[in-house]
């Protein structure tokens, strides 16, 4: 089986100005649950828009479960990917939840009895089942985001990818969109790429990609990244409380879970 998501001497960059992505390289397996971070403007959202077919790749390649990312696949590759943006309400096209949800397949042309179930499935993911006929701009943010995964669900894909999707959110929306996304992953065998600027939010994952100035710094399970508390914090991140308490009493850079950290005191 194809990887889901391979990344091959990737670099980018915007018209005439400086490359935003240098020589980024990656493979992504299928089922994985991978977090992504990195200072503003070191290339994370470049980075999701040439996987998820938004821009066209010119150096290098993309692979999506083993279709090449070109120009031709883009409508194929809209199929495996989707993506969660940073602030539902921009993402709101619907005057209900339900036909906010239904929207996308419609694109598709998918039959009204289909759809109509397909959308009651999604939004009761998302654990939206009640909401259908609410107005989208009543919601709380946490919900208004839950309904957005919902529109992403309905289509199906394999690969969803959140760029910043929890970053509008209270510590208890982000708590629970990321436990909606992780029964998701579960159940449907989902691919997770979530980007994000928390870096509490990376403990649970499978591998944290560290993005550096366009450049892929370093990569691998949270054991290994969190060994490099020093360069993290080099590079303007703040670390999870209990690697910053780590640091600060036993003066070491370890991954460590709070409950290791009390043992140790
Ligand atoms: N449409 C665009 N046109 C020109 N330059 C762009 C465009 N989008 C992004 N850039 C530039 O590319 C670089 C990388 O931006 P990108 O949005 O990928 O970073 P990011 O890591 O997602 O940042 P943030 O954490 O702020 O979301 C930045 O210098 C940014 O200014
Ligand atoms: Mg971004």
């Amino acid at each position: 089986m194809h990887p889901a998501v391979e990344v091959k001497h990737l670099s980018y960059r915007y018209d005439d100005g400086p490359e935003v992505l240098k020589d980024v390289s990656f493979t992504i397996e299928r089922g994985e649950w991978i977090s992504i971070v990195g200072h503003n403007g070191s290339g994370k959202s470049t980075l999701l828009k040439l996987i998820g077919a938004i821009h066209p790749v010119t150096n290098g390649e993309v692979w999506v479960n083993g279709i090449k990312v070109i120009e031709d696949t883009f409508s194929e590759i809209h199929e495996h990917v989707g993506i969660v943006f940073q602030n539902p309400d921009n993402q709101f096209v619907g005057a209900t939840v339900e036909d906010d949800v239904a929207f996308g397949l419609e694109n598709y042309g998918v039959p009204y009895e289909i759809m109509h179930e397909r959308v009651k499935e999604a939004l009761n993911d998302v654990d939206m089942g009640e909401f259908l006929t609410h107005e989208p701009h009543h919601l709380s943010g946490g919900q208004k985001q839950r309904v957005a995964i919902a529109g992403v669900i309905a289509l199906r894909p394999n690969i969803m990818i959140l760029d910043e999707a929890t970053s509008m959110l209270d510590p208890e929306g982000r708590g629970e969109i990321l436990d909606v996304i992780r029964k998701l992953q579960r159940e449907k065998g989902l691919t997770v790429i979530h980007i994000t600027h928390h870096l509490e939010e990376t403990l649970q994952s499978d591998r944290i990609f560290v993005m550096n100035k366009g450049e892929l710094i370093l990569c691998g399970t949270p054991e290994d990244i969190y060994m490099h508390g020093g360069t993290l914090i080099e590079i303007g991140l703040d670390l999870p409380f209990e690697m910053k308490l780590n640091r600060l009493i036993f003066n070491e850079d370890a991954f460590v879970t709070e409950m290791e950290l009390l043992n140790k005191l």
